[in-house]
């Protein structure tokens, strides 16, 4: 059993961790926040009106979301109160509250946007948070929940060296998928991503062959009500 990483302890370091290593990847402190929220984009055929970000940490998604989708109502929320505070005085246009604290039963959203926040997740909690998520998606809208590739060597390396990951129970689509399922979502497709490093812009194009080939640094699944 492994002790539950409390969030709190590592804003002040967290940008420095995660640059520390992924650094050999690029050194664009924003390539993979921008990297996720252009890949939703293209998937969305209207764009969204009202955004939850679950487990939004200190906000690292959240001027991405802004900048694809300038319309949008955004709400970010996480269990960690100290990673909560370093997100709303960096975005004070946007709404950010404490899992379970304020935000409302009724509250819908069309789009759901969540990055490598399941594997944080005890795995006996997993099924209930995503019952709960199911609950917080409007009729037509659309999840994205971004993961670890437990198959890939090196982000099993990253993962394994990073302090803030020594709670990480990493999950394969496959358990990704029976639980949303099981929560009542249609999962519509489970693709690999990040494959290609920034440095070769020109083959990028590649990633939309790849989504099969379980190598990718992380995966993406999508799923509507
Ligand atoms: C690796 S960080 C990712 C933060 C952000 N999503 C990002 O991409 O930068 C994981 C975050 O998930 C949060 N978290 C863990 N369990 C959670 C839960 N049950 N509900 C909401 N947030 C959770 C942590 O507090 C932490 O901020």
């Amino acid at each position: 059993m492994t002790n539950r990483v409390d969030f709190d302890q590592y804003t002040a370091d967290y940008n420095k961790l995660l640059q520390e290593r992924t650094d050999f990847f690029t050194k664009d402190d924003g390539y993979f926040a921008r990297y996720k929220v252009d890949l939703v984009k293209s998937k969305l055929k209207t764009p969204p009106r009202r955004i939850l970000e679950y487990g939004c940490g200190i906000g690292r998604n959240i001027s991405f979301l802004q900048k694809c989708f300038p319309e949008a109502a955004i709400v970010g929320t996480d269990i960690s109160a100290a990673s909560l505070d370093i997100a709303r005085e960096d975005y004070p246009g946007v709404q950010f509250i404490l899992e379970d604290e304020s935000l409302s039963n009724h509250d819908t959203f069309d789009l759901i946007f969540i990055a490598g926040v399941f594997h944080h997740i005890p795995v006996i909690e997993r099924d209930k948070v995503a019952q709960k998520l199911r609950q917080r998606l409007s009729s037509d809208g659309d999840i994205f929940i971004f993961e670890h590739n437990p198959y890939n060597p090196i982000t099993q390396r990253i993962v394994s060296t990073c302090p803030y990951d020594d709670d990480a129970v990493l999950l394969r689509p496959k358990e990704l998928r029976q639980r949303l399922s099981g929560a009542g979502f249609q999962v519509k497709e489970t693709d690999y991503c990040l494959f290609v490093p920034p440095s070769l812009p020109k083959l990028i194009w590649l990633e939309r062959y790849l989504a099969r080939v379980p190598l990718g640094g992380q995966y993406v699944l999508h799923a509507k009500k």
